[in-house]
């Protein structure tokens, strides 16, 4: 087991359906503790270069539309093994298609989008993932240590 950190967003979709507050909890009810958390609104350019690996996709168009839709809450969540831990609860991309019981089976649209999957949260999928896409948002002194 390790100590990792992970970063979450609550995407624009979940924040509009006022389901902040239960996919917080569902997160914090898994074990995983949040050190760091803001509220903002993505800039197409930020969101373009935050999403920069699916370049070329059908759906990156569609995806930077969505992410920039709406506010969204992003934090840093750490536990023990926060990346998987945090993939795990999230479900799988699509939410009809998501395990019963998961994040995104519970607050995503289990219609597609124009052009898109609005699925309620990101969640890094690779401790390298985890690095970028920390630093991405928060500074270091942003970040905050449990006792
Ligand atoms: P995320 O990065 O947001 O945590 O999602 P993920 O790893 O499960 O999925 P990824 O392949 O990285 O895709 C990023 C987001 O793009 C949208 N998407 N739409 N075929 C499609 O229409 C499609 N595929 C992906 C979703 O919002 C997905 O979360
Ligand atoms: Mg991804």
């Amino acid at each position: 087991m390790a100590l990792e950190k992970t970063l979450g967003i609550i995407k624009p979709d979940a924040v509009a359906k006022k389901c902040i507050g239960k996919i917080l909890a569902h997160v914090e009810e898994n074990g995983l503790y949040i050190i760091a958390c803001k509220m903002t609104h993505l800039s197409k350019e930020d969101a373009e270069e935050f999403y920069n690996e699916h370049v070329g996709q059908s759906f990156y168009a569609p995806l930077v539309n969505y992410m920039t839709s709406g506010p969204i809450i992003i934090q840093v969540f750490e536990g023990e093994n926060a990346i998987k831990t945090l993939r795990n609860i999230m479900g799988s991309t699509i939410p009809n298609k998501a395990d019963r019981g998961t994040i995104r089976n519970l607050y995503g649209n289990h219609k597609p989008v124009n052009g898109t999957y609005e699925n309620a949260i990101h969640g890094s999928d690779s401790k390298e993932s985890a690095e970028r896409e920390i630093s991405f948002f928060f500074t270091d002194n942003e970040i905050n240590k449990w006792a």
